[in-house]
């Protein structure tokens, strides 16, 4: 095994050691955010530090870095209060990663990329047609995080769009069967495969296999 401390990080030169703090934390589920700003230009960009925060109410949260790297989101979701979620598969996955090119504002990633927009009426935000599973959120909170100048953005699940048989009897969502890709630093993708699933674990108790049709 190889030692890395703090000390010997802090000297190493600032995209290897991007890459490996970013690849650090492990997986993450890789999705593009659809924006609107008041003049009606859409916005679409990709995240991967999405955080489930609560299921009721349904929260979740993603972490949107300094205003000046990545302001269009951020400021769309201020001023709309609204935003969508939409799972990547590999048929786009190019034009996925190619939405995290910094655009001037005006200019929407859609039109741009070749992504489709759909509106909903409960939801003035566009989703990405081309996604098999979506979903879209009203601003409940944003978190200036002080250390970095980033922010955790919190919304509150409003609306959820998906291919039914990826919904299993339970509730759980079998996001292999959808190919949603997920993503490890800023330019690797990889995609799934479920190994198992387990019952809610108890101490002393042997963890039991939840018996599912794969
Ligand atoms: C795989 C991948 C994951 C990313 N995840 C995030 C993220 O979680 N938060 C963030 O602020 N930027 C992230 N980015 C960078 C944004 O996509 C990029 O800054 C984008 O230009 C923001 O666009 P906007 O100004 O339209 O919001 C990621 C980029 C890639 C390639």
């Amino acid at each position: 095994m190889k030692y890395i401390s703090t000390s010997t990080l802090e000297t190493w030169e600032r995209f290897y050691r991007a890459n490996f703090v970013n690849s650090l934390t492990g997986f993450k589920s890789a999705s593009l955010i659809g924006t609107i700003n008041k003049k009606g230009t859409t916005n679409l960009a990709i995240f991967s530090s999405l955080v489930h925060l609560g299921s009721d109410p349904a929260l979740i949260g993603f972490i949107n870095r300094p205003v000046k790297a990545a302001p269009h989101t951020l400021a769309n979701i201020q001023a709309t209060g609204v935003y969508t979620i939409n799972h990547i598969h590999p048929s786009f996955l190019e034009a996925a990663h190619q939405t995290s090119a910094k655009y001037p504002e005006g200019v929407s990633e859609f039109d741009e990329l070749g992504f489709t927009p759909e509106f909903h009426t409960e939801m003035q935000a566009p989703f990405v047609k081309e996604s098999k599973i979506k979903y879209g959120l009203t601003l409940e909170e944003i978190i200036p995080i002080q250390r970095n100048g980033t922010f955790l953005v919190i919304g509150k699940l409003q609306l959820v769009k998906l291919e039914e048989h990826v919904l299993l009897p339970d509730g759980f969502l079998e996001l292999d069967k959808a190919s949603s890709l997920c993503s490890n630093g800023t330019d690797a993708y990889y995609t799934t495969h479920l190994i198992d699933r387990y019952e809610y674990a108890k101490p002393g108790v042997k963890p039991k296999k939840i018996n599912f049709l794969k």
